[in-house]
Order: C-alpha cells, then structure tokens, then sequence
C-alpha cells in the first residue's frame, strides 16, 4: 500500500506489521499523475485532503481496493466513483471532532476581538499610546451564534458558545436535529435567511458539496449585519473569497476568520491585503493528540480491510456488503 503523505513514524511501523507499505519520504505532494504511477500495483492507500482520488486515476489503478482519508471531509474523493470500481473509501470521523470545535471557537474569538490585527500593529512598532477605541471589537459572550451546517463540530461549537459564553445559538442545516439534541445545544432551528440576518458571529461548518459551493457569496454577505463576523472551518470553495474580501473591505460585515480557502494553499491575494481578517493555514484540528489519533484511525481501516476485508469508518459501506 502507499501513504501518501509523510505520517507518525509508530503508525508507519504498526502499518508495516501488517501489510507493505511504499511511504513518501519527502512530503511533497504527489501531482494527480506521479500518484497515479505510485498507486500501480497497490491494494490501498492512506491520504490526507491534498491527494484527489478522482475517476480518472481510479480508471488506471485497477488493483486499488481501499482509499482511507485522514480527515473528516471527503470532498477529495469521488465517492459515488470510488463505489463503481470497488474501492472502499473511508475518513476519520470523531476523534476530531472537540479539538476542531475549540479550533473554531477560538478562531471565533479572535476574529471578534481583533487579536491578529492588533497584534500585526504592535509587532510594527506602531503601539506608543493608548486609546479608547482602540481595536475595539465585538461582544461574544450573550451575541448570537449562528451556525450553518450542525453536524458532531458544529453541535461542539454550539455547546461551547452556549454553555460558556452564555451566547443565544441559532443555526441551520440541511436536516433539523432531534429534539434531544436541540436542547442539550441550546440550539433554535431556523431559515438560512433568518441565520444570516440575526447571526453576530457565523461559523460555517458544513461538508464542501457541489450544493454548497458559495453557500456564502455575495448576495448571503449582503444580508448579514455589518457588525457581524464571518468564521470557515469547513472547506474552501464554501465560501466565495473574492465576494468575502470585498465585504470585509467596504465594511459590509465586520471581520472574518478562515481556516480554509478556495484553491489553498494558495490563498485569494485581496485576503491577504485586508486587515479584518484572520487567516490560519487549514489547522483545525492540528493538536499532535488529535493528529495521530486520525492517522491511526485511517491505519486502522487499512489493516481491517486489506487482511479482514472489514472497515472501521467507511463512507461507502455497501463496497464491503459487494
Ligand atoms: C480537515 O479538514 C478534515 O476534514 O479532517
């Protein structure tokens, strides 16, 4: 089998305890075709959200029988393609799920209060008073949290801002959650519309989907407060940057904080000239515990399935019932 990317050195041994393992010593990103020629004689591969497993590289890997994704999303994956040929694909639910909820409550909390802004002004030596106003923010504790998308992280998200910081959470999601859960998240149901219009802080915490590509572009900025924040933790392409970067310049909504962007690494270059905005290199759920976690749940769905044909996290069931 090929790993991908370079992994913790004791879940490369634990792999190569049970099957052969071809690793990428040097960490550097594969393009589609060197992955492609890597993959040839393969029964399985582990990967990480910069290899795309896509028809086209499934059509010449014939003997490629499991892609186990280390991560929670998928989108790199052409699952209904992955299920024609055969190929067991799986991700790497839970064990991330507290660790990106933190993440994204505290990328919230910068963004609302200012903290690398005001740090990039203090680093340049431009501190030499105080003032009244100075980088003043946004109130977090009692505003509205708005949540789009409430799956496990954003029902952490939800509980951590109402639970903590007292704040009032609405959110909106494809399917409403049970009544059960509703409670213990303090969570109201409601429109995408009414989401974007109440909401003082917006995370965003939903699958990347051809349906939710720019879920939020310009016509959803426009109808947020001016005095809101806008928060991405869930993938780039959800949300349109360039429309975003427009927004926080002209001072349609307040700030923003993204984890995630269309075409990263490569980030939209208006993002990186507009100072409301906080920007972090896709590192949500990047603690050593949570990340070795992930790359021995992905191991693990390896061994099971290339010596048991079993799976522990499978996004395509029905290959193992084929
Ligand atoms: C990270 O973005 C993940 O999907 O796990």
């Amino acid at each position: 089998m090929l790993v991908a990317r370079r992994i913790f050195p004791e879940v490369l041994d634990r792999l190569r305890q049970h099957v052969e393992v071809e690793a990428n010593e040097t960490d550097d990103v594969w393009p589609a075709a060197e992955l492609a020629r890597r993959l040839q004689g393969k029964a399985g591969a582990l990967t990480t959200g910069s290899e795309r497993i896509t028809p086209e590289l499934l059509a010449g890997t014939p003997g490629l029988r499991i892609v186990a994704n280390m991560a929670v999303g998928f989108n790199n994956f052409d699952v209904p393609a992955c299920t024609a040929h055969g190929v067991l694909a799986t991700n790497t639910p839970d064990v991330l799920t507290d660790t990106t909820a933190d993440f994204g409550f505290a990328l919230m909390m910068a963004t609302a209060r200012r903290m690398a802004e005001s740090e990039h002004f203090l680093r340049a030596g431009h501190w030499n008073r105080w003032s009244i106003d100075m980088f003043a923010g946004a109130e977090v504790h009692g505003s509205t949290l708005g949540i789009l998308g409430m799956g496990r992280i954003g029902q952490g998200i939800a509980r951590r801002g109402a639970h903590g910081f007292g704040m009032r959470v609405i959110y909106h999601n494809r399917t409403r959650l049970d009544a059960a859960t509703e409670a213990d998240c303090h969570a109201t149901y409601v429109s995408k519309a009414d989401l974007l219009a109440q909401a003082d802080h917006l995370v965003l915490v939903l699958p990347y989907t051809a349906d939710n590509h720019h879920a939020i572009g310009a016509p959803e900025l426009a109808q947020m407060k001016p005095t809101a924040t806008l928060v991405n933790i869930a993938r780039g392409g959800i949300v349109d940057d360039a429309a975003l970067a427009q927004a926080l310049r002209t001072g349609q909504i307040a700030a923003a904080g993204l984890d995630v962007f269309e075409g990263e690494p490569q980030v939209h270059p208006d993002l990186l000239t507009v100072p409301n905005v906080v920007l972090t290199p896709h590192i949500a759920s990047a603690t050593l515990k949570t990340r070795r976690a992930m790359a021995n749940m992905a191991a693990d769905n390896l061994i099971a399935y290339l010596t048991e044909g079993k799976a522990v996290t499978p996004i395509n069931p029905e290959v193992l019932n084929a």
